[in-house]
């Protein structure tokens, strides 16, 4: 569970001060399918950053699970990174000139596990993903549905809780998309926690709940589904 209270965070940039976020309170339950949504400069990214533990809130607490985020060292954020989250983005953020099996197989370099382990878990989070047939293609040789697959194999691989993704689809024509957000039902299906920053309207009415930022605030947060059409 992700609990967040109170939660600023300001950007200091020489005498100027952003006030990115400015007191977002929400609780997050496991297994939801969350829609962040907002205009440009309301504070996602930001608030997804710091979900993440990529970032910590200038003010406020973020328990997760029930433990203090804001008290644990940069090793021990790191850990629950590493285990517990995985990241998707818009622009994929693959490794140049890099096999896809290798991509998947990086993070969980970092996450400790052995050889035989890491392949096996690659090989079966990019089955996953629909992609059993592209492991050894480079980003170059790929779609950029296909680039987005990997990067959720990626993400999927050490075995996340959480996965956030801040506007997956918004580098997609609405096929790939399609097939991004279906996997991402899936997952959901399977118990994931999702987290998607999001523009695009299909996005928003696969989430049970919307929650929308403005200035730095939560304005809604709405379980009732997408309010478009
Ligand atoms: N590293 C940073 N340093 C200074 N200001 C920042 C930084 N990151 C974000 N900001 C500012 O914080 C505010 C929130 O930015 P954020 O990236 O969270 O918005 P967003 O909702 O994700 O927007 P978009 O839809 O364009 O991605 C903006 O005013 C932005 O300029
Ligand atoms: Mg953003």
């Amino acid at each position: 569970m992700i609990e967040l209270h109170e939660i600023t965070k300001e950007y200091h940039m020489g005498t100027q001060t952003v006030h990115a976020l400015r007191g977002v309170t929400a609780t997050i339950e496991d297994g939801e399918l969350l829609a962040i949504m907002g205009p440009s400069g309301s504070g996602k990214s930001t608030l997804m950053n710091i979900i993440g533990c990529l970032d910590q809130p200038s003010a406020g607490t973020y328990k997760l699970d029930g433990i203090d985020v804001s008290q644990m060292s940069d090793d021990e954020l790191a850990r629950v990174r590493n285990r517990r989250i995985g990241f998707v983005f818009q622009m994929y953020n693959l490794l140049p000139r890099t096999r896809a099996i290798r991509q998947v197989e990086l993070p969980l370099m970092y996450a400790g596990y052995g050889r035989r382990e890491r392949r096996r878990r690659a090989e079966e989070a990019l089955n996953a993903v629909g992609l059993a047939d592209r492991m050894d293609h480079r980003p170059d040789e790929l779609s950029g549905g296909q680039q987005q697959r990997v990067a959720i194999a990626r993400a999927l691989a050490p075995g996340p809780t959480i996965i956030l993704a801040d506007e997956p689809t918004g580098n997609l024509d609405s096929a790939a998309g399609e097939e991004i957000l279906a996997i991402f039902d899936d997952l959901n299906a399977k118990g994931i926690t999702l987290v998607l920053v999001t523009h695009d309207v299909e996005v928003c009415k696969r989430a049970r709940r919307i929650v929308h930022l403005l200035d730095g605030l939560i304005v809604s947060d709405d379980s009732t589904g997408c309010d478009f059409e």
